[in-house]
């Protein structure tokens, strides 16, 4: 599985490389392929200025292979976003936030002008919904976010023990007909107390690279 991660991960540095320059900022996601990603491009640290990472996590690989991060709020244009997927339906929409990094990661992605997302084979579905989406909770109101999700079809998970970079719950939901993807995006983020969910589909990447 390593080989196939750094193999898209090489393909994400060969679209790039030549591309990159002095002023340029990177918007950079989160996970076991980017974390890939970040060793190859820490090679070439010196053409371009730095990042903005979408979590702790790839913060701390980034600037310990000594790439600057700023942050979002001190950038005006993002080149380029590279993140990996948790799934890749067949016209590019995404399920992401296995690594409870999908609100920062869609930020930094919208940001972006162009969103490359990088991929092993095993991530390509013909429909989403087998991986569990992952919603984004304000703690105080998991329990309401879940039975509103329960009355949409869905069968809410408490990620136990785990909290967001931003000091959040996440609930992983199953069983939930993600057919009509943008619609269930919006409608999951305007019950209250939902800061974002795991489906990429007004955020989609512009190129999915695949693995070998
Ligand atoms: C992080 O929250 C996720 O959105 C990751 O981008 C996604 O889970 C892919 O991670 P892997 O590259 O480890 O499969």
């Amino acid at each position: 599985m390593s080989t196939a991660k750094i193999s898209v991960a090489r393909k994400a540095i060969n679209h790039i490389e030549k591309k990159l320059s002095k002023d340029m900022v990177l918007g950079i996601g989160t996970g076991s392929t980017v974390n890939f990603f970040i060793d190859e491009l820490s090679n070439f640290k010196n053409y371009f200025k730095g990042a903005v990472s979408s979590s702790e996590a790839s913060t701390i690989l980034l600037e310990r292979n000594g790439i600057d991060v700023f942050s979002l709020n001190d950038v005006n244009r993002l080149e380029f976003y590279i993140d990996g997927a948790d799934e890749v339906s067949p016209d590019n929409v995404l399920i992401k936030g296995g690594g409870g990094a999908h609100t920062r990661e869609k930020i930094v992605a919208s940001a972006s002008r162009e969103f490359i997302c990088i991929v092993d084979q095993s991530k390509l579905v013909d429909k989403l919904g087998d991986f569990p989406l992952p919603i984004e909770v304000i703690p105080e109101s998991r329990s309401l976010v879940a039975r509103k999700i329960i009355s949409l079809g869905g069968t809410p998970i408490y990620r136990n023990g785990f909290v967001t970079d931003q000091g959040n719950h996440i609930l992983d939901i199953k069983d939930i007909d993600i057919s009509q993807p943008e619609k269930l995006e919006s409608l999951i983020n305007n019950i209250p107390g939902v800061i974002d969910n795991g489906i990429f589909a007004f955020n989609k990447p512009n190129i999915v690279f695949v693995s070998d």
